[in-house]
């Protein structure tokens, strides 16, 4: 498969770290050194499903392809307003396909999980033409008077439109069970037979477990992808990651032992949008023009679970 659209969507509220410090013990000295965040686009008035079929519909538009010609649509979304219907069925309606639909939850590192299923349809010889979109509203999960987590998020929707080809040279995916260090619950309908206790909990974080986890896993999901291709960090021309600290893209960049120039970023103005981060960056790097033809790009994200992945494909 090959990737032949993007397109992404941003809430129009942009909330900067002065404004977090009008209400929150917190100011812009610690959060852009700690982070690399300034500032994040919030929803407020918008719908994250409208996000995410208007992605869809620029990712369709950049492809040259209607709706109609999609045989597959995954979403990755960790949360929105609906339990049920899942939100692929939504975007579906939005942009009046009629292909099967299909929703993941794998935190932030979705959309390495949505490629990956999206190659073995290709490799099974199932689809021709599939639809990614990415849609995550992470302000709606925390607790906005917990400063070591709302300071950290931005919402938004990334979609790619998958075509034959072979571009998507190995994917490479992990997950490591360790559920009490980023998490959020919440509780669902009594019934007259519930006796447990049951709580509503914000997302929770274990900050530098997770600082930890995703260095180690991106640099070797990173590291075997790449081995796997026979070519090194030092072929690589772009690695896009997910955006979750500065300080972890730093410390991925330096086990790779790769110049600054070769990772670009948009955690300064966007915070971590969950699994949309990775085609939100794709999109806005290809809307520059960074990639060109032939070039090696190499993506990589890692999530509440623990789940982690890396994918590497030619321009
Ligand atoms: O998609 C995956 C999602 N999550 C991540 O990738 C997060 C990974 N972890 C991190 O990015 C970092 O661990 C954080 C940015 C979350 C925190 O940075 P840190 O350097 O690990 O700080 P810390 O948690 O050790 O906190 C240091 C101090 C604490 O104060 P005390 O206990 O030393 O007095 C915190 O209460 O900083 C305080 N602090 C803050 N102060 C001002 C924590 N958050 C804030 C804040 N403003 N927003």
């Amino acid at each position: 498969m090959k990737i032949s659209g993007t397109g992404s969507v941003l809430p129009k509220k942009v909330v900067t770290n002065d404004m977090l410090a009008e209400f929150l013990d917190t100011s812009d000295e610690w959060i852009y050194p700690r982070t690399g965040v300034k500032s994040r686009h919030v929803i407020s008035d918008e719908k994250l499903e409208d996000m995410a079929i208007e992605a869809a519909k620029k990712a369709l538009d950049d492809a040259g392809m209607t709706a109609s010609e999609l045989d597959f649509i995954i979403c990755s979304n960790v949360v929105n307003e609906y339990i049920t219907p899942q939100l692929s069925c939504i975007i579906q309606g939005g942009i009046g396909a009629t292909c099967p639909c299909l929703d993941i939850n794998c935190a932030c590192a979705g959309f390495i999980y949505a490629l990956d299923i999206a190659e073995s349809h290709y490799k099974a010889g199932r689809v021709k033409n599939v639809l990614i979109v990415c849609a995550e509203e992470p302000t709606r999960m925390t607790d906005w008077s917990d400063r070591r987590t709302c300071v950290l998020f931005g919402d938004g929707a990334g979609a790619v439109v998958l075509t034959p080809g072979d571009n998507i040279k190995g994917i490479s995916l992990s997950s490591a069970s360790a559920t009490d260090k980023l998490y959020q619950i919440r509780t669902l309908q009594p019934t007259p037979y519930i006796t447990k206790e049951e709580v509503d909990i914000p997302l929770q974080m274990k900050g530098q477990d997770v600082f930890k986890f995703a260095v180690k896993a991106s640099s070797s999901d990173i590291t075997k992808v790449l081995k796997e291709n026979g070519i090194t960090a030092d072929d690589v021309d772009h690695v896009l990651l997910h955006q979750a600290n500065i300080r972890i893209i730093n410390a991925i960049r330096d086990y790779l032992e790769q110049p600054a120039e070769k990772f670009p970023t948009n955690i300064e103005d966007h915070g971590n949008s969950s699994s949309s981060c990775c085609p939100i960056l794709l999109d806005e790097c290809r809307r520059k023009g960074i990639f060109k033809k032939g070039d090696k790009v190499v993506m990589s994200a890692f999530g509440a679970g623990f789940v982690s992945g890396a994918a590497l494909f030619e321009w």
